[in-house]
């Protein structure tokens, strides 16, 4: 079964894949709110730093332990002869697992934004956020109901990655990439070009360019680390599964800064389109975060600007496929696990997997504003606090799931495997592996020491789910 596996059809094809993986909601709608708190310039060389130091060698790490084993993100340990540290590979399946969760959830909402401006657009803008609690089942007259909306439009977004996902690794993934991504750098490009151009963006850009040291704290650091690993998919064993689809020729060190690049582009480019998009439309204040930023503000910034329906329409659908191309990823490295640990068909695993993540998933949708479901969270100080569903999901995985497996890749590489065995991957493509000395030191005591600071930070400040 496993001497049959497939293989990228070609170097652009993965370059493109693995930088869709990267590139998702997680840079579009996460990013530029992070970086404005961050202080803005202050954040973005913090994040910069981060990329090069931690990210980049725990990409290369993942992608040539995936290439040597040629296995699934759980058996990989295992063919390298080292079994026992199976677990960090469960953790990542299972971190996979939670966040595509509500990553198909989040995808569907995009998808209901791309029609929403499309064909009532001035209903978006006249209550931009009554629209988006109506989609989630809060009703304007305090009523709720279930989010049928916001459920149809997941079920629509998972059955789209269920679709490509069943034409396989080069017929589906590779294919659909090779379009969606260009299609996503025109587009950014266009909706900078058009921020920049309005009226008092200036301020924003300047904002976005400055260095503003006091904003800074252990905890902007903190912020931008995570931000950095979640945007980059690593600590999911992701790029274990494409790294494993990588024939041996090919340049990991090469492509790992490439898709870096690309990834931090992205970010980068949506901070300066939305940064400066917000002070010019709506006023520094209405700067906000998260689900709100990308679905609520934004609608202000479209509705005051010219041709502003059309760069709605254009936004989303950009949003939709960077979502689109991480959820594949998300979805094919579980399903070639599944494949090959239980010897299930293709399209069973599939089939199966997607159903089941969308109806957990609906339960992350319905917490949202509806249904007030909760998990169960001890907060240490005063008793019993029980957060929303959706929290804890991203909690879990954010917070935990993420730093634990990317810790854990870290300690197997640096200390069990060694990294002489990464760098004799990285060099079997017969070029030399310049950076191989730091690549050993960053892989064996920076990156575990830096992770490690994560989880401890986490755990010791009070756990708030925020
Ligand atoms: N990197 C993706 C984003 O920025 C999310 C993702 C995380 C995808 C982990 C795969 C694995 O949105």
């Amino acid at each position: 079964m496993d001497n049959k596996r497939s293989q990228w059809g070609s170097r652009v094809g993965f370059i493109l894949a693995a930088a869709g993986s990267a590139v998702g909601l997680g840079n579009i709608w996460k990013f530029p709110g992070r970086a404005y708190e961050g202080g803005g310039g202050s954040f973005l060389l913090i994040y910069l730093l981060i990329v090069i130091f931690l990210g980049a060698p725990l990409m290369i790490t993942e992608l040539s332990v995936g290439r040597a084993s040629q296995s699934n993100i759980v058996s990989t340990f295992q063919r390298l002869g080292h079994k026992g540290y199976s677990w960090v590979g469960w953790i990542g399946v299972c971190g996979a697992f939670v966040i595509t969760c509500y990553y198909c959830h989040v995808g569907g909402w995009v998808l209901r934004y791309v029609f929403g401006y499309a064909l009532e657009a001035p209903a978006i803008y006249e209550d931009s956020l009554g629209y988006f609690y109506e989609m989630l089942g809060a009703h304007a007259d305090g009523t709720t109901s279930v989010p049928w909306t916001a459920i149809g439009f997941a079920a629509a977004f998972t059955a789209l990655n269920a679709v490509i996902i069943l034409k396989g690794v080069v017929g589906g993934i590779e294919r659909f990439n090779k379009i969606g991504m260009p299609a996503l750098f025109i587009l950014l490009l266009i909706l900078l070009a058009r921020t920049v151009t309005l009226p008092g963006s200036m301020q924003g850009l300047k904002y976005m360019l400055s260095f503003d040291w006091s904003k800074v704290s252990f905890s902007t650091i903190l912020a931008a680390l995570g931000q950095a690993f979640y945007s980059l998919s690593i600590g999911m064993a992701i790029m274990i599964t494409y790294g494993s689809y990588l024939p041996k020729n090919e340049n990991i060190a090469k492509n790992t800064t490439l898709i870096c690049i690309m990834d931090t582009l992205v970010a980068v480019l949506a901070g300066f389109i939305i940064v400066p998009g917000v002070f010019a439309t709506l006023g520094e204040e209405e700067i906000g975060k998260g689900g709100g930023f990308a679905f609520v503000s934004l609608a202000k910034m479209f509705e005051s600007m010219p041709g502003g329906r059309f760069f709605g329409v254009l936004f989303y659908l950009l949003l939709l496929f960077a979502a689109l191309t991480s959820c594949i990823s998300l979805i094919e490295s579980i399903v070639a696990f599944l494949t090959e640990k239980f010897s299930l068909q293709r399209k069973t695993a599939t089939v199966w997997l997607c159903l089941i993540l969308f109806a957990i998933g609906c339960l992350y949708t319905c917490s949202q504003a509806a249904v007030p479901l909760h998990g169960i969270w001890l907060d240490g100080t005063n008793g019993v606090t029980y957060p929303a569903f959706c929290d804890f999901m991203e909690y879990l995985t954010d917070r935990i799931m993420i730093p634990v497996c990317a810790l854990g890749c870290c300690i197997f590489v640096g200390w069990v495997w060694k990294p002489e065995k990464a760098i004799e991957e990285v060099k079997s493509c017969g070029a030399a592996f310049k950076l191989a000395g730091i690549y050993k030191i960053l892989i064996k005591y920076v990156a575990p020491v830096a992770i490690l600071t994560i989880l401890i930070m986490s755990f010791t400040s009070g756990m708030t789910l925020s």
